[in-house]
């Protein structure tokens, strides 16, 4: 006969909860950047070393790993969460503000920490009823390419992972909603670099230059004729230059112009057509007007994509640990996350925590200077985590 989950599950987050908050609150003060959680680490990997059962290991300089596995035999469900901050000066006013100044925790991720930190106390209590293994995958460097997902992967946390699922929490969707999206949820990011040569001289005289800036223009307005002239209007591409670099003054013609920018996708295999598609584009025009380029494409996340069996037992948790109306079948966008390198190596899905709310001023977007997350949210992200792993372990 089985046990009905959610007696034992409840009481128990019940107890966590607190904890969850302070640890949120505590990672919230003292925010690390991409590749330097040293301190962050270090305190997750005591944290979890404080709960009995685990295993817990650094699989690489500022990530940590613990597993906990199960008196019997069957699956194994890795859960990710991401540690890292961002170069931003906080301007929030609560009492566990930044004592980092310029860094700050301005995307959740110190939520994010704090609800598999609360997932995995209160799954090393029910140790005797896990079949199978569960690993928690503390992931450092998910804000900056080359990203942290890629490296934890080559150092094998990874292997023998049957299903991996991850969260985010999400201020544009109000407290109360879980965001569940089928297939592709957010984009391929990648970056491109290139530099335009013509010749340089007199403004007044610009026959007898090649005018880097006139041609840089040209090629920027017709890279936008990829999408959906060189590509299926019905895949979802974003090319985006960013940057152009060029000049000194009035009446100089410069030698060079630099661009650089972003492309998104939500389908791997159009991903993998742009260079050549851009490289057309910057040639062509080069050629024209005499000028050379030197283009560099960088292949950065792949696109998150989810898996519909996992995300079935996504949405079905949402319906049954907190009711129909809590669910929200969201769109994808064109954000990026490397939570799709795990999704790379087993099949996996990504969802949405609501953790903003209007009545509490909680309405700042995401990289925002007073971004925060309704704290009532972290709960909700253990429950799901603790039901959602338990539905997956006995598939
Ligand atoms: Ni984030």
């Amino acid at each position: 006969m089985k046990v009905k989950p959610e007696l034992t599950f409840d009481s128990l987050i019940d107890q966590v909860k607190s904890d969850v908050i302070n640890w949120r609150r505590y990672l919230h003060q003292h925010p690390e950047l991409s590749f330097h959680e040293e301190k962050t680490s270090q305190f997750v990997y005591e944290t979890l070393q404080s709960f009995n059962g685990l295993e817990v290991s650094k699989p690489t300089k500022t990530s940590v790993m613990a597993r906990l596995i199960g008196k019997q035999p069957g699956k194994v469900v890795a859960i990710r969460a991401d540690m890292d901050a961002l170069p931003i000066e906080e301007e929030n006013t609560f009492e566990f503000t930044s004592q980092n100044s310029g860094v700050m925790h301005a995307c959740g991720h110190d939520g994010h920490t704090a609800m598999l930190l609360g997932t995995a106390k209160t799954l090393a209590q029910l140790q005797d009823q896990i079949k199978g293994e569960v690993r928690f995958l503390f992931q450092h460097a998910e804000e900056t390419l080359p990203g942290g997902a890629q490296e934890m992967i080559s150092a094998g946390v990874m292997d023998n992972v049957d299903v991996v699922i991850g969260t985010h929490l999400w201020s544009p969707l109000e407290i109360g909603k879980i965001g569940v999206v089928y297939g592709p949820m957010m984009a391929s990011m990648d970056t491109f670099t290139l530099t335009i040569h013509g010749k340089g001289g007199h403004a007044a005289l610009p026959h007898q230059t090649i005018d880097s800036i006139a041609i840089a223009a040209q090629v920027v307005t017709n890279l936008q004729h990829i999408v959906s002239r060189n590509t299926d209007p019905l895949d979802n591409i974003v090319l985006s230059v960013t940057q152009f670099i060029g000049g000194t003054t009035f009446n100089v013609i410069p030698g060079s112009v630099q661009i650089c920018g972003t492309t998104r996708t939500l389908d791997s295999r159009v991903r993998e057509t742009l260079p050549e598609l851009m490289e057309r584009v910057i040639k062509g025009i080069t050629d024209a007007h005499g000028a050379t380029y030197a283009f560099h494409y960088v292949f950065g996340y792949h696109p998150v994509v989810n898996n519909e069996q996992v995300t079935r037992v996504i949405e079905d948790t949402v319906c049954e640990v907190f009711g129909n109306e809590a669910l929200d079948m969201m769109r994808p966008n064109m954000g990026g996350e490397d939570f799709s390198a795990f999704q790379q190596k087993a099949p996996g899905t990504y969802f949405y925590v609501g953790a903003g709310n209007q009545e509490k001023g909680i309405i700042y977007p995401h990289h925002h200077p007073r971004f925060t997350v309704d704290e009532d949210a972290l709960e909700k992200g253990v429950k799901m985590f603790i039901h959602a792993t338990f539905k997956l372990l006995e598939q």
